[in-house]
């Protein structure tokens, strides 16, 4: 039956490129699972874009002397190419800064108002002393008044462990210019999350296919259950649509409440960009339709909590129901598929110490693929795990060069040599059906991890699949027949080409790039996948903005066993990956070190 499955990633800020964590978290997952779901037939959407709003915002424009808007496009354009550049394959990449996503955003504002979910209360916050913009408390420091640790931060202790208000910290100050806040009251808009702890709790118990550090994290969460604050002092944002407010140029929407409404909206914009206004009820208000959703651990409160605490009010429905009533009833999350954090040579990433490799850098450099493969293979699917250098360069060499990229070199340039073409397989052996089933089979067992978000155990048993290949061609010994007997010779190459055929499909979402190669050296035609690209949309109001999108419905891939057609022309074998020298890691280490002197 064909699904229809919402891949929702997270929104990256567009506050300044992004680094290979970032990726590691939101992106390569994301684009594994939807990629897959296209092969197998389901109907996938795919959305995100850039979380333009907020205080991370306007602290880094005032850093780099700009207006926000000047800085959110940039930052959207150097993100979109890097998203491109590693092949994540949205249905729509858009921006929190349109008209529709606005429009969209104050109606969940205001339908949560008038039913009550909303509700106005008094709060002390912090603003700095020189801009008198309001800082986050996240860039607040002070000492811990729990423990005493001085590098607490306004909204935690990492020493400790306990949640604080800014206020609590001792000795206050700003984490931009080290100087003291003030604190001042004002009122602001709360979503009253605790009318709806009993729902939530009822639907996560349920929700057993959950990671299990998501679905106990998220539990725990509904054991104090405050409202939350959902509007900001600041100018940058969305204005609150009550008729009081929305002159006011010094209170907005809170930037979370406006980015995760960019789910829908996103959905929303790409049903008029394809020319189909309702489409996006197809995955919204279907029963049947999965939401997967992905993002890092720093960001599971909003996907499993919050997004489903507005969607639930919003469309008065109750969970593993579409909801009934008021509002346009809409669907919940399936799955908060949220990795670990990834660090950088033992370090946290960090920009400003300059313990940090960007997408663009890496990419300059080194493939998209090898990126791709070692984010799956020893990236944070469900522990912290480190980047090192030495490890990229050892996983790129031993695993993805040995096991995979020289199986294909050996095997294409021995059949090319010898026959110039696919060989005949009117002779196969048993042993040679039988290694073609083997491999065969495993669509059936690497498609129900990818289903499980099990990515690196999926792309563990490619690895797997490409060794029983490299076994059998030493026990069958291609290179020896071919002087002696070129009729099992042929047979032998058949067999190896149809596995590695296989092989190239099962890896696709994985290796988008390097298997399309593949697919075209094998001699055929098409794109395995579809191919992405940009384009302009333009809105109602006569604006456009550049968005990510692909033409994925044109692809040829299927996942499914393929039927290498004997006698097909093959193409001359080129190397799909590099081998890395060990001064790589010498030279990045270097690199590094530089940038952290600076
Ligand atoms: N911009 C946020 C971050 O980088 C993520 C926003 S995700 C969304 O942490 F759900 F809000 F869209
Ligand atoms: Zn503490």
């Amino acid at each position: 039956m064909v699904q229809n499955i919402l891949v929702s990633v997270a929104w990256p800020y567009a506050n300044g490129p992004r680094h290979i964590g970032h990726v590691a978290g939101f992106g390569v997952p994301s684009d594994i699972f939807a990629r897959y779901h296209r092969l197998a037939g389901n109907r996938v959407l795919m959305v995100s874009g850039t979380d333009e709003h907020g205080t991370p915002i306007t602290v880094q424009a005032d850093k780099e002397g700009v207006t926000p808007k000047t800085l959110v496009d940039r930052y959207n354009g150097i993100i979109t190419e890097d998203l491109m550049k590693l092949g994540l394959s949205y249905d729509l990449f858009t921006r929190t800064t349109t008209l529709n996503h606005s429009v969209i955003t104050q109606d969940l504002f205001k339908t949560l108002f008038e039913k009550g979910y909303i509700i106005k209360k008094y709060m002390m916050g912090a603003f700095s002393a020189r801009t008198g913009h309001t800082l986050p408390d996240r860039f607040l420091e002070g000492t811990c008044p729990h423990c005493a640790f001085e590098e607490a931060r306004g909204d935690q202790c990492d020493n400790c462990g306990k949640q604080l208000d800014p206020e609590e910290l001792i000795n206050p100050r700003s984490k931009v210019d080290g100087e003291p806040p003030v604190f001042r009251e004002s009122e602001h808009f709360f979503l009253d999350l605790s009318a709806f702890v009993d729902p939530l709790r009822r639907w996560i118990n349920d929700q057993e296919h959950w990671r299990s550090n998501v679905r106990r994290f998220s539990l725990n969460l509904l054991e104090d259950l405050q409202p939350r604050a959902i509007t900001r002092d600041l100018e940058w944002g969305i204005t609150i649509p009550l008729p009081e407010y929305e002159d006011r140029s010094d209170k907005k929407i809170y930037v979370w409440f406006d980015a995760v409404t960019g789910y829908l909206s996103a959905s929303v914009e790409w049903a008029d960009y394809v020319g189909q206004p309702d489409a996006w009820r197809e995955w919204w208000q279907n029963p049947e339709a999965r939401h997967y959703y992905f993002m890092g651990k720093d960001n599971i409160v909003f996907h499993s909590v919050i997004w489903p605490s507005m969607l639930i009010g919003y469309g008065n429905g109750l969970p593993g129901s579409l909801g009934t009533g008021e509002g346009e009833p809409l669907g919940i999350p399936f799955d908060v598929v949220s990795s670990e954090f990834l660090t950088m040579e033992g370090r946290k990433f960090s920009s400003s110490r300059g313990v940090v490799i960007y997408v663009k850098d890496f990419l300059d450099r080194y493939d998209p693929d090898a990126l791709r493969f070692y984010l799956t293979i020893a990236g944070p699917e469900s522990q912290d795990t480190d980047f090192t250098w030495a490890e990229f360069v050892r996983r790129n060499n031993d695993e993805l060069v040995a096991t995979w990229g020289n199986l294909v070199n050996r095997v294409m340039s021995m059949t090319n040599k010898a026959f110039g073409k696919v060989p005949p397989n009117d002779k196969l052996q048993p042993a040679d059906r039988e290694t073609i089933e083997k491999v065969e089979l495993a669509f059936g067992s690497i498609g129900d991890l990818i289903e499980k978000c099990s990515f690196k155990a999926a792309l563990a048993e490619c690895l797997l699949t490409a060794d029983l290949v490299n076994r059998y061609l030493n026990d069958t010994e291609p290179w020896q027949l071919v002087k002696t007997d070129m009729e099992r010779a042929g047979a032998v190459l058949y067999t190896a080409l149809q596995c590695i055929d296989n092989l190239k499909v099962l890896l696709a979402p994985f290796l988008p790039f390097s298997c399309q190669r593949l697919h075209q050296m094998l001699g055929y035609q098409g794109s395995l996948s579809g191919e992405l690209r940009f384009d302009e949309h333009q809105e109602k109001n006569g604006d456009s903005h550049r968005v990510l999108t692909g033409d994925y419905h044109k692809r040829v891939g299927t996942w499914r066993p393929t039927a290498l057609p004997p006698g097909q022309a093959l193409q001359d074998p080129q190397p799909l990956f590099k081998k890395l020298d060990d001064s790589v890691v010498t030279e990045e280490l270097a690199r590094m070190e530089t940038r952290v002197a600076e």
